[in-house]
């Protein structure tokens, strides 16, 4: 469907998109043969100086990436530790793995850009989030301890993180012990990394930031519940981020045909909500659980101190929505 060179072509609006510049060293980073394509688009596309280091955690691999000004990765490095020192070395760092026809469907733009600072914007001057849904969900999350977080798939700053596509998505973690509520999961709404779409309500009962009981009579409440309980871990109950995606082009029904990559179409499709539990260490919090589940959930509202956000699933804010369509 898409030959070599159209991946080329995408890979250069990147990063151009990327603002990567003549004189700046580029490093594409893989492992073995794995994803070779994607190597070979991002070189092709790029004829900047390049280094095909497979990162083992290994110092001088390490070294090397934190001397270029962008790496694109395609291994997947989010949560390591060598990602926060690669970025705390000022290199900007692209994340590419998924299946290269969402790469061109959601391609990132700068409009969606706009739209992502705006939620972020809103994020990080509330104090609380709540959100609900017609399944009985009433959580509410007591924000503003740890940092905010925009994706909007492409990396123009120094230091900077995202993955390529993740259509406009904002994020923080609840206080430690300031999250109180339940969460109803309701039919459709999706679990990663099961990769499932939800067929009987599941009822996460939260309270002071830990998830106390996990309620359900059908399979998926009990695969959940045994799913976390295998970690034995207490931190496993934890609750990781918290937010919402702004991309119109990611499809909620896209998993029914469709379960290559890492499900960022269903992160981030437009007026979700991401509900995830275990770890919040990726935004320095104490949670280091390896338990993580994000739950796309749709038809949610959001409250940022009372403001509502979402609406039934519909976003509530001009400067968030996407832009109508234009026609001849
Ligand atoms: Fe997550």
């Amino acid at each position: 469907m898409f030959s070599q060179s159209m991946f080329t072509d995408l890979c250069e609006r990147m990063l151009r998109l990327c603002k990567l510049r003549e004189g700046e060293s580029l490093i594409v980073l893989s492992q073995g043969e794995e994803r070779a394509e994607y190597v070979d688009a991002f070189l092709s596309a790029g004829v900047w100086t390049v280094g095909r280091t497979p990162l083992s955690g290994n110092r001088p691999a390490v070294e090397i990436l934190k001397s270029a000004d962008m790496v694109v990765e395609t291994l997947f490095l989010l949560f390591s530790d060598e990602l926060t020192e690669i970025q705390g070395a000022g290199t900007r760092i692209l994340t590419c793995i998924e299946p290269v026809d969402l790469l061109a469907r959601m391609f990132p733009t700068e409009e969606l850009k706009r739209r992502t600072d705006a939620a972020l914007e809103a994020l990080i001057s509330a104090e609380s989030l709540r959100f609900t849904n017609r399944a009985g969900t009433d959580v509410t999350y007591r924000i503003g301890i740890y940092p905010s977080k925009a994706q909007y798939g492409y990396v123009d700053q120094p230091g900077q993180w995202d993955h390529w596509p993740s259509g406009g998505m904002v994020l923080t973690c609840g206080a430690d012990d300031g999250i109180d509520g339940r969460v109803v999961v309701d039919r459709g709404d999706i679990v990663l990394p099961f990769k499932q779409y939800v067929m009987e309500p599941i009822e996460f009962v939260i309270e002071s930031g830990r998830i106390t009981d996990i309620r359900g009579d059908g399979y998926q409440a009990e695969l959940i519940r045994t799913y976390i309980a295998d970690f034995d871990d207490a931190d496993a109950y934890g609750l990781s981020h918290i937010g919402w995606g702004l991309d119109e082009r990611a499809k909620w029904a896209g998993l029914a045909t469709d379960t290559r990559g890492h499900g960022m179409e269903l992160r981030a499709f437009c007026g979700n909500v991401l509900f995830s539990t275990g770890p919040n260490d990726v935004v320095g919090g104490p949670n280091h659980s390896s338990c993580h589940l994000d739950i796309p959930m749709r038809g949610c509202s959001v409250y940022l101190d009372d403001r509502p956000i979402i609406a039934d699933g519909e976003v509530m804010v001009e400067a968030m929505r996407p832009s109508p369509l234009v026609t001849a």
